[in-house]
């Protein structure tokens, strides 16, 4: 989302990465060489009302209400190191990370949308004004006593961020006219802990307290948990710890289970896997993939490389985003090979290219093929089409973008991704991700 100018030199980014070391050894980041948390299905934050009419997430909706008990256990337990394994809820779209906050009597239990797309850690924070719905209770900073505002001579209060009074203030503003504005703080984080039965506390981690937001967030996530490669976000303040390296395996929404955000040595991929360097891209901390060509059931489009100049892997996205000319061939691709099974074509905003399901046609679902540079990503059938099960239709899960190629969260599903920020690479594997626990 925040494709904003978080942009330091190497040498600044150094000091800050020292500075991190120093803060970091007071952490407790996991007993053992991992940290995993829960991850919870949520609206997408880039496309909040996409799922609108599609069963498939409807009847998701009646999980997250479930989670109301998870809440009360995490509630209970959130010291306690040798509590039961936890369970994990799918909502819809996109993920959440569940994690709580701050120190009794001020500790609450949120859902941040796990976003590698964005930077900085945030939260709404009493008091705010505006605000969206939440559904988790609003985080008090007055309440917790290990709250504190980032010290007003911290080498971290560097633009974008700017010192105001004595305090760091943040202003992030989205590309959709979409903002927050707050302290930049640090405070006690509790996750869910590897093994599944214990938690652990990271003390001062930097954040966010937002205290004004214009977001469009629908009442599930009270923030953003940024996953970028800058130097606030979390996998960034946990990287000595960590190697700089996660991973999740994102499961499908048909089933309940959805998954673990796994670091370090948590993270386990069996066998061979696909490798692609991840790309820098100046002015971003996005993770950049270099996509060369498309092919839909193993016939190469011989798209140009350079069609793709920007292409994305994002945790934030609902859907995939293709660039319009490349776009344009897809589509038209399709269009033929469904035409064979007498198929007519036609929109259902936000979807381009959507067709009545006639019986026994989903086994006839081409698949497709992302060629990347030095791996293949396969995107199976099931996951390259949404069927809209009440209306009885399917849909491309792609749309066209002017701007820049994003590899969606739909397209994701059942592969393990691995990021790894030391050696700026990405590893995948095709893997049943329902098993991921
Ligand atoms: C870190 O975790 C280990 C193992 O659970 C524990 O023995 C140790 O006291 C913890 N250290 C801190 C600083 O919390
Ligand atoms: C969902 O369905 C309603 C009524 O059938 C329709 O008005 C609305 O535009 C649809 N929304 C989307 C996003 O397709
Ligand atoms: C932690 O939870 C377990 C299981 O509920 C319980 O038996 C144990 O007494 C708790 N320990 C503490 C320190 O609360
Ligand atoms: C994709 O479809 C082609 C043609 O039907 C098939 O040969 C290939 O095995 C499929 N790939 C995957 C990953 O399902």
């Amino acid at each position: 989302m925040a494709k904003s100018s978080h942009l330091l030199p190497f040498h600044i980014l150094l000091v800050l990465f020292l500075l991190r070391i120093s803060l970091a050894t007071t952490t407790n980041v996991t007993s053992e060489n991992g940290l995993s948390f829960q991850l919870l299905y949520s609206d997408s934050v880039r496309d909040p009302s996409l799922y609108a009419n599609l069963t498939t997430f409807q009847r998701l909706e009646r999980i997250i209400q479930s989670s109301e008990s998870y809440f009360q256990w995490l509630r209970r337990s959130s010291y306690n190191t040798t509590v039961i394994r936890p369970k994990i809820f799918a909502h819809m779209g996109i993920f959440m990370v569940a994690l709580s906050i701050g120190t009794p009597p001020g500790t609450k239990h949120l859902t941040l949308a796990l976003n590698t797309g964005d930077s900085l850690i945030w939260t709404q924070c009493i008091p705010c004004n505006p605000s969206f719905p939440q559904t988790t209770p609003m985080f008090d900073p007055s309440m917790s006593p290990s709250y504190h505002f980032l010290p007003i001579n911290s080498p971290i209060c560097q633009p974008p961020y700017q010192r105001q009074n004595d305090k760091c203030v943040y202003n992030i503003q989205y590309h959709d006219q979409t903002g927050v504005i707050g302290f930049i703080s640090t405070e006690t984080f509790t996750f869910h802990a590897s093994p599944p039965s214990t938690i652990q506390s990271i003390p001062n981690l930097i954040f966010g307290c937002t205290h004004s937001s214009h977001m469009n967030f629908v009442g599930e996530p009270s923030g953003i948990f940024g996953m970028d490669r800058s130097r606030l976000s979390f996998i960034s303040q946990v990287s000595r710890r960590t190697n700089g390296r996660f991973s999740y395996c994102f499961s499908p929404p048909s089933t309940v289970y959805a998954g673990l955000l796994r670091f370090g040595n948590d993270i386990v991929m069996p066998g061979p896997v696909q490798t692609t360097p991840i790309i820098n891209v100046q002015n971003s901390y996005s993770y950049h993939l270099e996509l060369t060509d498309i092919s839909i059931d193993n016939q190469r489009l011989h798209l140009p490389a350079r069609m793709f100049e920007v292409t994305e892997i994002d945790s934030g996205t609902a859907i995939t985003h293709l660039i319009r000319p490349a776009y344009a061939i897809v589509k038209e691709v399709l269009v033929q090979y469904f035409n064979h099974f007498h198929l007519v074509p036609f929109p259902r905003p936000p979807f381009d290219l959507c067709y009545n399901l006639p019986p026994g046609m989903r086994r006839f679902f081409p698949n497709m093929t992302w060629h990347l540079r030095d791996a293949d990503l396969a995107i199976h059938a099931e996951e390259l089409f949404l069927v809209v099960e009440h209306n009885n239709e399917f849909c491309l899960g792609m749309v066209p973008d002017d701007h820049l190629t994003i590899l969606g969260v739909l397209q994701q599903y059942n592969t393990r991704f691995s990021y790894d920020l030391q050696t700026n690479l990405l590893k995948f594997k095709r893997e049943d991700c329902s098993h991921d626990m």
